[in-house]
């Protein structure tokens, strides 16, 4: 069989690849994505993203119910946790969005070729499974993504020990969950298990929660997740796990070196971070370097060692988050047909869906420290802001940097209800070059949380009128 020719083909079909796909069949290129899962979408729609957002927003639902109706004079009785409807919703939402792809493939005329592709040189990919065969393209994609990063002793069997993936499949609470890693997994599906009865262990490597995130945020979030009921073991390496019929004992050691103790779990949860997945990818055969981190090494425009070969998103370096990869996906279909295009990764938000959530972007007060710039820094707490106070949701602050010099605004750290939606008034600033007076400037309607935004972008000079 001659191998079908295309433009250029992405193998891997999550939000780079599929995203990707389809600027690039809009733009007019013979394009093909190769998905070896059984459905599109990737990590995110699948295993990631939508399935713990929609679990996140019916545990939250549940826990509403449980303890916070009351206070509005909303009194529910025989409330009832019924765990096989929640995990079918979730299923629900999953396949209608994965299903959705395809559909959006067709309308751009995108060949949704299913298997698995591996690389044989000179622009051709081998396909195994459903639509074996070869594809040759001008240009090839690598959108492959990450997986699990697997922690040395302790064995993930997707069921008393699991990843994420197992963990968004529990088919009961368990009694008692240890999560290991304090990032974004660890206390997302910690506080969905948490709200729905489990006892919540965090083991976290480091002395502080988040790394990555404004130490003092960070640190907001520890206490508020405690007062919700979960605990910390800070500094604190698992070295070992034992699985038996009654649960999971795991050995923890001081991560600086002393004596060793047990914790015993009826699940435990590996969340220490993810890796890129480049198995069976026939990187040698192609010839494309990796970064000494394990990543696909490319230059400013995608490109890999390999002549006619790119690749985006978790494989490569940068925040492992899906709309990173689908920013590099549109970028570089872009670029494959001729146009100029470009992505700032100054300003790409990262956002810990828990309740209260926490939302970032720009640069943190640590980095700002390391790296000695002078910055003013304006905070507004969501206890004095009317609206949160209205619903309910007083915990929390935001916190804007800005240049001390300039006044531009160099970082927006939120932690509070919503956070996730707000921080985008500040991405929108930063992208614009924004100085936190423009943002104090702004009229924001009343009463609402972004009032919050304004009021830390006003203290940045002291000049809150609501404190
Ligand atoms: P992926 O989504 O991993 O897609 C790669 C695809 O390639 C996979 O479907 C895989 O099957 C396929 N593939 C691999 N090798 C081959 C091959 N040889 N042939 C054919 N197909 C192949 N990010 C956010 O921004 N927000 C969130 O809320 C969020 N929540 C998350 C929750 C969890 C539990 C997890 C695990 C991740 C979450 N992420 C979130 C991260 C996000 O899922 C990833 O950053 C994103 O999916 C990366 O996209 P990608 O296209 O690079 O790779
Ligand atoms: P993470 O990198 O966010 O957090 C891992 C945590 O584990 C860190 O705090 C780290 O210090 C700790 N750790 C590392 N080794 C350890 C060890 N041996 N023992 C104890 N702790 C250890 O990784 P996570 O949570 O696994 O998520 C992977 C990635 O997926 C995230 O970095 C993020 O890019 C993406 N993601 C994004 C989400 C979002 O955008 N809301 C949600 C979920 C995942």
């Amino acid at each position: 069989m001659s191998d079908q020719e295309f433009d250029v083909v992405f193998i891997g079909g999550g939000p780079g690849g599929y995203t990707g796909a389809i600027r690039a069949g809009q733009l007019g290129l013979k394009t093909a994505c190769v998905e070896m899962r059984g459905a599109l979408g990737g990590t995110c729609l699948n295993v990631g993203c939508i399935p713990s957002k929609a679990l996140l927003q019916s545990s939250e639902k549940y826990a509403e119910a449980e303890h916070a109706l009351a206070e509005h004079g909303v009194a529910v009785s025989g409330l009832k946790l019924d765990l096989k409807t929640m995990l079918a919703r979730k299923d629900k939402v999953v396949d209608g969005l994965t299903q959705g792809i395809e559909f959006l493939f067709k309308k751009n005329k995108v060949s949704y070729i299913k298997g698995r592709g591996t690389l044989l040189g000179g622009g051709r990919i081998k396909i195994e499974g459903p639509d074996a065969g070869t594809l040759k393209a001008k240009h090839i994609v690598l959108s492959t993504g990450s997986e699990v990063m697997p922690l040395p002793g302790v064995e993930i069997d997707e069921k008393k020990i699991v990843s994420s993936t197992g963990g968004l499949a529990l088919p009961k609470v368990p009694k008692e969950l240890v999560v290991i890693g304090a990032g974004y997994i660890g206390l997302e599906l910690g506080t969905v298990w948490r709200r729905l009865g489990a006892k919540v262990t965090v083991v976290e490597f480091l002395d502080r929660i988040l790394p990555g995130m404004d130490a003092e945020i960070a640190k907001t979030m520890q206490r508020i997740l405690k007062k919700q009921g979960i605990e910390f073991r800070l500094g604190k390496k698992v070295t070992a796990a034992k699985s038996a019929r009654a649960g999971v004992t795991l050995t923890l050691e001081p991560a600086k070196g002393g004596e060793a103790e047990t914790l015993k779990a009826d699940v435990v949860l590996v969340s220490i971070g993810r890796r890129p997945y480049v198995e069976g990818l026939g990187l040698e055969t192609a010839g494309i370097a990796l970064t000494d981190r394990g990543r696909v090494k490319v230059d400013d425009h995608y490109r890999t060692s390999a002549e006619g070969v790119y690749a985006i998103g978790d494989v490569i370096d940068g925040p492992m988050l899906a709309h990173k990869a689908e920013e590099e996906g549109v970028v570089l279909a872009e670029m494959l047909s001729g146009q100029k295009p470009h992505m700032n990764y100054d300003v790409i938000p990262g956002v810990v869906y828990t309740w209260p959530e926490c939302a970032t972007v720009g640069k943190t007060e640590e980095q700002l420290k390391e790296a000695g710039t002078d910055y003013k820094v304006g905070k507004f707490p969501f206890s004095a802001n009317s609206r949160a106070r209205a619903n309910g949701d007083t915990e929390g602050m935001v916190k804007v940097l800005a240049d001390a010099r300039t006044d531009r605004v160099l970082g927006v750290h939120i932690i509070g209800p919503e956070a996730g939606n707000m921080i985008h008034e500040a991405v929108l600033a930063m992208e614009f070059g924004a100085s936190a007076e423009d943002i104090a400037r702004t009229c924001h309607a009343h009463p609402t949380l972004n009032e919050a935004v304004r009021e830390a972008a006003l203290n940045v000079d002291k000049l809150s009128r609501q404190m």
